[in-house]
């Protein structure tokens, strides 16, 4: 089976993008599969190679603020604001797309998701190019994030044309998105840029609640991030009797636990902090449901920063209410 090659060369890159090809490309959130935004063909593979449903909606992708005027036909003062102080960062604005962008692009819906990603190499690419990347993440539908080449290469690598070798994401979960409703600023996905950093800026916004199966509400999916494994949240009082230690895994905050053997456990941050958590979230996910185990216990993290954003992941791996 061919599979995609893997490497830094940014022109060739772009010239299968021009082409009508898929290219992972690295992100400071996590790994996309990128195509031409204006190409709907294009568009079309990325929805058949990661087997997403028509209804769920892509991310456009362009190097510069300067360049959303050519996309969308406006940006409300106060998102402007945010983008300008924040960016570029893991930050998606949700906002009134222009003709240009194909309906398929945002499943017939009136806005556009449109961001800057904060990667040296993507952003290079961009400027290469004279279209956006459309780039839902870089994995089957409904499974964990990539935050790393190999993650994109071992799941999609015959599918693609290229995977550009950005090394780790640094943020490792996907960007916050915020949009306007009437006289309300809207959070629809809690993500990288915590909403304490967007309060900061600009006030007061309303979060959305995730946990809901209603499509309708696009990316809010409940049943989202899953490892293979059977995921449990974990309590500090649950019946260890009931569970089979070697065939158990743990992902912790900062410590370990006993009743699980300690090499099936992992810790996102021994000091507590929340960067190095989201950081490794995504690793960490992959990393147990590759051990011989049947499930994976998870333990939930203080709901503060950006512990927000990886509760709201470590809930849909779990696929709890
Ligand atoms: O950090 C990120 O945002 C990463 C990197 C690759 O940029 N991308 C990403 O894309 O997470 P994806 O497709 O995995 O998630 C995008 C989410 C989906 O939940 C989708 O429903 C929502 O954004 N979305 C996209 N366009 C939308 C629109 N026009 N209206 C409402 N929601 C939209
Ligand atoms: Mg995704």
């Amino acid at each position: 089976m061919k599979t995609a090659q893997v490497g830094k060369d940014i022109e060739k890159a772009a010239e299968m993008l021009r082409n009508g090809g898929l290219v992972g490309i690295p992100t400071e959130t996590v790994y996309g599969l990128a195509a031409n935004a204006l190409d709907e063909k294009a568009v079309t593979r990325i929805f058949k190679v990661k087997n997403r449903p028509s209804f769920d909606p892509l991310i456009i992708h362009v190097a510069s603020l300067a360049d959303f005027q050519l996309y969308v036909k406006e940006i409300p003062v106060n998102l402007l604001k945010l983008a300008e102080k924040t960016g570029p960062g893991p930050l998606t604005l949700l906002l009134p797309k222009k003709d240009i962008i194909p309906d398929i692009v945002t499943s017939g819906l009136e806005r556009v998701a449109i961001r800057i990603p904060n990667h040296p190499l993507t952003l290079e690419l961009l400027r290469q190019l004279d279209f956006p990347l459309a780039a839902p993440s870089a994995n089957p539908f409904g499974y964990i994030s990539p935050t790393r080449p190999e993650h994109v290469v071992a799941q999609l690598g015959d599918q693609l044309d290229y995977v550009i070798d950005g090394g780790a994401s640094e943020v490792g979960i996907e960007s916050t998105i915020i949009g306007i409703e009437g006289d309300k600023t809207v959070i629809y996905r809690k993500g990288g840029l915590s909403i304490e950093q967007i309060e900061k800026e600009i006030g007061k916004v309303y979060v959305l609640d995730h946990s809901t199966s209603n499509p309708e509400a696009p990316g809010m999916l409940k049943s989202h991030y899953a490892p293979n494994k059977k995921v449990m949240v974990y309590s500090p009082n649950m019946h260890f009797e009931l569970i089979d230690s070697a065939k158990t895994g743990f992902l912790g905050f900062k410590e370990t636990i006993a009743g699980v053997r300690a090499e099936n456990q992992f810790i996102l941050s021994a000091s507590g902090d929340y960067s190095e958590a989201a950081r490794k979230l995504f690793y960490g996910l992959r990393w147990l449901d590759g051990l011989d185990i049947d499930t994976i216990l998870i333990e939930l993290v203080p709901e503060e920063n950006l512990g927000r954003a990886i509760n709201d992941r470590l809930r849909r791996a779990a696929a709890m209410d």
